[in-house]
């Protein structure tokens, strides 16, 4: 008897012991880690089934914060079309909550933030916690390597770029566009710029058409597609040297909440910049071209890169061969500008011209987008958050954007949606956009002669 009552107390002294050992462990706070989960423990099946049981319910709540902000119906504009032929998307799209465009310029930036009506705050991802690189149906439909299980695109297809944007070359402007009508891939490449480009440059050019694992594309079971993938090439996105409207979150910020939507810029024109990426302004379009597959590929997680097979590529040769391609993609040609990248008075309408007026004059667009190519090559915070509260908004922190990179105006109406983060989607939003950030009460007349302008540049 004794013998058993010292076993049971034994027993009950280990069962506390083990449940405050538990109870401890709970009572630890959770680690909020820069590092992704390197160590799966849990196989494809179970991460996919995990995802897909959030799926449909983090795409209804998506699509109601954008059907919320944004008018998603299609506007386009009957006569005005990108180079590619696709007509350009008309706004402003922005919807205005119990006010009007004339009104809220009214407003002080502290009465619009009170009030809760800013327009144009920064844009979640379709899936914020979730991140990764999206693509939209134009290219998945032709491409369906690119399809992710766990997350469908989310802006509707009139407020993207041309589905095969044309390519035009700074070393051969008399040929006009070369791509031929065509995607430029892997299948193509060669038999279409052979001849036209140097040995380096079609190198470089089957480079940005290979694909090189990617976080949510790649072999591993954390990857995001149905079957492992051989990844991402760099004109997946960047079709043709300019953009499809693929987006994905910028790497540089952590937390989660805080990380951008970026929309893929276009590449034409890198020749006249100096600062590549939104943020972080790295100094060459050679450092931008490594860090793009060692690292941004990777949400900037150099540990899950070497897991998923970062590529890297051999700065001397591979890097500059890409950088040497992507440095003769030239921007869209204009037959409205003189050689000192003004409008052209004999050739621009009187609409045209007032509008110039006004990006010169009293829009003051002109201190940042200087001519010819209308960028100072520099960076700029707007404060856009002096008109909205630091909150959650569907997965994501409503935060400031810091300093952002000029990006080039030349050939803008090619490039919808735009702001890194696409949150204007037209230029008519873009016009109303800086009219407010800028405070600068801008009449109706001169707003639409502005838009008349960034058309032709
Ligand atoms: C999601 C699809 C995607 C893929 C694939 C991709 N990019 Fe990008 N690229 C982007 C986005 C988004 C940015 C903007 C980054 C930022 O704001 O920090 C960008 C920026 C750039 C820039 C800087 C442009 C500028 O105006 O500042 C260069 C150069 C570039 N990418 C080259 C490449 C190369 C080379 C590859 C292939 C190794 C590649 N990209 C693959 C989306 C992509
Ligand atoms: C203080 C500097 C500054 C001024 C003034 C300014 N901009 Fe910008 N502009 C920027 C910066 C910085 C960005 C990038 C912002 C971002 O992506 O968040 C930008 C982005 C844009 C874009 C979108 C580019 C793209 O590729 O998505 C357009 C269009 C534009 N500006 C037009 C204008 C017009 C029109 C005006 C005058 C009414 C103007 N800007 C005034 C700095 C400025």
């Amino acid at each position: 008897m004794n013998q058993l009552k010292k076993k049971l107390i034994c027993f009950c002294i280990l069962l506390i012991v083990i449940i405050n050992f538990d109870a401890s462990f709970a009572q630890q706070p959770k680690i909020v880690s820069s590092y992704g989960p390197i160590n799966q423990d849990v196989g494809f099946d179970q991460i996919k089934a995990d995802r897909m049981k959030v799926k449909a319910d983090r795409a209804k709540e998506h699509m109601s914060m954008l059907n919320n902000r944004y008018d998603l119906s299609k506007k386009t504009s009957p006569d005005i079309v990108m180079s590619g032929g696709k007509p350009i998307p008309v706004g402003p799209t922005a919807k205005l909550q119990g006010t009007s465009w004339l009104e809220i310029v009214k407003l002080t930036p502290e009465q619009i933030k009170t009030k809760g009506i800013f327009p144009y705050k920064p844009l979640p991802f379709a899936d914020h916690a979730e991140g990764g690189m999206l693509f939209p149906p134009m290219i998945t439909s032709v491409l369906p390597r690119l399809v992710r299980f766990d997350l469908d695109f989310d802006l509707p297809e009139h407020i993207l770029p041309d589905a095969i944007p044309p390519i035009y070359l700074t070393t051969r402007p008399d040929l006009g566009d070369v791509s031929k009508g065509q995607l430029i891939t892997i299948d193509n490449y060669y038999e279409i710029f052979n001849g036209l480009l140097n040995p380096k440059q079609l190198e470089g050019l089957r480079l940005l058409v290979t694909q090189f694992p990617q976080q949510q594309f790649n072999a591993t079971e954390d990857r995001r597609t149905d079957r492992p993938s051989l990844g991402v090439s760099c004109f997946d996105c960047h079709a043709n040297g300019h953009t499809n409207g693929a987006n994905h979150l910028v790497g540089d910020i952590r937390p989660q909440v805080f990380r951008h939507r970026i929309e893929t810029p276009s590449l034409r024109g890198v020749n006249i910049q100096r600062l590549f990426g939104s943020q972080r302004a790295l100094k060459t379009i050679e450092d931008f071209t490594e860090f793009e597959q060692r690292a941004a590929y990777f949400d900037g997680d150099h540990a899950m890169a070497a897991k998923k097979g970062v590529n890297v590529f051999e700065r001397g040769s591979q890097v500059h061969f890409m950088a040497e391609f992507m440095a003769i993609l030239a921007f869209p040609p204009s037959s409205k500008f003189d050689i000192y990248g003004g409008l052209d008075k004999t050739k621009a309408s009187k609409a045209e011209l007032q509008g110039e007026a006004i990006f010169n004059g009293k829009g003051r667009c002109v201190s940042c987008h200087t001519a010819p190519y209308y960028t100072d090559n520099s960076m700029h915070d707007l404060k856009a958050e002096r008109f909205y509260k630091l909150e959650m908004d569907n997965g994501m922190m409503m935060a400031h954007d810091g300093m952002i990179k000029t990006f080039p105006l030349r050939g803008i109406k090619d490039s919808p949606p735009y702001i890194h983060d696409g949150r204007c989607f037209t230029l008519e939003d873009v016009v109303e956009y800086f009219n407010l950030v800028q405070e600068l009460h801008l009449a109706t007349p001169e707003k639409q002669n502005l838009v008349a302008f960034l058309r032709v540049l």
